[in-house]
């Protein structure tokens, strides 16, 4: 597939080439959020409400976007956040975004609810690789999934706090998404000409053995997890702060929590001994209603961040939206749907594309910002319009 400029000039080509590829069941699942989606729109809202305040006449003859993050030197402001049933948009799924951000000198954060192995995501990827726990599955499958990343080289864990149920995202509803990953072939009949309607994937699919138990969620006595739909799966999987003291005991590596609005949470991350945490909606896929992402990331910063390593992800989709999370705080952002859809369009290939486009963006930025490296990016760069903080 031809992937080049003109063709592919933003991430928006990108979406689109994804969504002429996926039938209207995984493309929704993709794209959508929760309720009315208010969340998720205000989440790509919020980046025109920041303002960028250049130096100009200042020479950049070149620019550098390493940073470090929990230890580990990246070359990239940006990691490939963890996004479920990445194996359903793409055959390679979660493998490609593994090796795709290896190659490129970033980190990739594996999904508990992964389609392909722990070890093997890993085997990808010449960078470093962090994973997402849920507890799906129950203690003794998260302890187990720990276990396995611990000895297959993971640098750290991401657990996710944001998911006490599914959010209601009315997309997955309409489509059909629960019957379709259920065991009743009757039930998956009025979903079936949508997806004939997409051969390309359909044959990408059923040459990969369509849907099979998440492999990495095994439950002790019973084995993998059956293949179920995201809410299902989630059922019964809720984290509370007193889960990171056996969490701790199990993990010796840094520990992150994902899914943090409040400065009120943000504290009782730190307090739970984490190294870090991501302020994050979820892709406004969870609480709809609550800001979009980038308002709460100052007061997040102002409240914690000598004291943790604040990341950030929501609506994130050009370069220059990187800059501004980085000039309001964050030390390092998370690229969610940017990349996936890449990946939905042309595995390897799509994500390669959307890396080099975030690549090129944020050197162009930093250029026209009069900066030589991402680390120079802090506030003296940015302002808000009035009203955009939420605290
Ligand atoms: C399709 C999809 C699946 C996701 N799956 C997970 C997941 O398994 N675990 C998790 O912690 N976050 C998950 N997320 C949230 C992302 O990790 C990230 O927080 C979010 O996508 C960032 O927002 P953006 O998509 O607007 O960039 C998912 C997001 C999407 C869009």
């Amino acid at each position: 597939m031809n992937l080049a400029s003109p063709r592919v000039v933003n991430i928006k080509d990108l979406r689109r080439l994804a969504r002429a590829r996926l039938p209207d069941a995984v493309f929704d699942y993709l794209d959508g959020a929760a309720d009315d989606e208010v969340t998720l729109k205000d989440s790509e809202r919020a980046y025109q409400e920041v303002i960028f305040k250049p130096r100009f006449a200042v020479a950049t003859p070149s620019c550098d976007l390493g940073v470090t993050v929990l230890g580990q030197k990246l070359d990239l402001p940006f990691i490939l956040a963890p996004i479920g049933y990445s194996r359903l948009m793409h055959p390679r799924g979660e493998l490609a975004a593994s090796r795709a951000a290896g190659r490129n000198g970033t980190a990739y954060i594996l999904s508990t609810m992964s389609g392909h192995r722990i070890e093997d995501v890993k085997a990808e990827s010449a960078g470093p690789t962090f994973y997402q726990l849920y507890l799906a599955g129950g203690r003794g499958a998260a302890e187990a999934a720990i276990a396995r990343a611990k000895a297959a080289g993971y640098k750290a864990l991401f657990v996710t706090i944001d998911t006490p149920v599914a959010g209601n995202r009315e997309r997955d509803v309409r489509n059909g998404m629960k019957p379709l990953m259920g065991t009743n072939p009757f039930a998956k009949i009025p979903y079936l000409p949508n997806i004939l309607a997409h051969p390309r994937w359909l044959a990408a699919f059923l040459a990969d053995g369509m849907s099979r138990p998440f492999p990495n969620i095994v439950v002790p006595g019973s084995g993998p997890l059956a293949a179920v739909d995201v809410a299902s799966a989630l059922e019964s999987a809720q984290v509370s702060w007193t889960d990171f003291k056996w969490i701790r005991e199990s993990w010796s590596g840094p520990i992150v929590t994902k899914g943090v609005m409040t400065v009120d949470d943000a504290r009782r991350s730190v307090d739970a001994g984490a190294q870090g945490l991501v302020v994050s909606t979820h892709a406004g896929r969870q609480l709809d209603g609550v800001a979009g992402s980038l308002r709460v990331l100052p007061g997040i910063v102002e409240a914690v961040g000598d004291k943790t390593e604040v990341l950030f992800d929501g609506g994130i989709r050009r370069g220059s939206d990187v800059v501004k999370a980085i000039g309001l705080g964050a030390k390092a952002v998370l690229l969610g749907r940017a990349y996936a859809y890449g990946m939905a369009a042309a595995g390897d290939a799509g994500i390669e594309r959307a890396i080099e486009i975030f690549r090129a963006d944020i050197i162009r930025t930093l250029k026209l910002l009069g900066c030589s490296s991402i680390s120079q990016v802090d506030s003296s760069y940015v302002t808000t319009r009035p009203g955009f903080r939420v605290d």
